[in-house]
């Protein structure tokens, strides 16, 4: 679904996006090992669905740098596969040519945004920076992706099913021309 009520400081991004013919969007959590390599390899799925993968760059990162080249957590790779997604991201911390590599670098909460913004080289690419929740259509009633890291099962298949609407609804938004 296309988001109409996305907040007015990003209408120029998303505008931006949209009439851009190269996508290239960078997820972002604490950790890298659940939830932005989870949003990464749901956005490529749509992507491939749409056959879309030459106007389109996906990959992940994380603030911070405990996991740096392992796979994503065991947890999140086995309720991925549940859903027939394949996770294999190897994690990596956010560096800053990020900021010039990728037209949109997407924070899973409040606090990944804030920590992007303290990161953020110059003016241009603080407006690169949006939270997930900006995309929520069938969760809106969800602020941010709730990291899952001490939580149970119940807290990776929430993340999924979030994931996967606002993956979905990104795409939507962002390839209206
Ligand atoms: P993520 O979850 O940010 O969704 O990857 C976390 C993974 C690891 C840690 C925290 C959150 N950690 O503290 O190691």
């Amino acid at each position: 679904m296309v988001i109409n009520d996305i907040s007015p400081r990003y209408s120029a991004l998303i505008d931006k996006l949209k009439h851009s013919d190269k996508k290239r969007v960078l997820f972002i959590c604490l950790g890298n090992i659940c939830r932005s390599p989870a949003a990464e390899a749901l956005m490529q799925e749509v992507v491939d669905e749409h056959q879309s993968g030459a106007h389109w760059t996906v990959d992940s990162a994380g603030l911070g740098d405990w996991h740096v080249g392992d796979q994503p957590d065991p947890r999140m790779r086995a309720h991925a596969r549940q859903r027939d997604l394949q996770l294999n991201h190897v994690c990596r911390q956010i560096r800053e040519s990020d900021f010039d590599d990728f037209d949109l670098i997407i924070g899973m909460d409040a606090s990944n945004i804030s920590r992007l913004n303290d990161l953020a080289p110059t003016v241009e690419a603080k407006d690169k920076i949006m939270p997930m929740a900006e995309f929520f259509g069938d969760y809106s009633r969800f602020d941010h992706v709730p990291d899952p890291y001490y939580d149970g099962a119940q807290g990776f298949e929430t993340v999924l099913d979030i994931l996967t609407d606002a993956t979905r609804n990104l795409y939507d938004t962002i390839s209206d021309r």
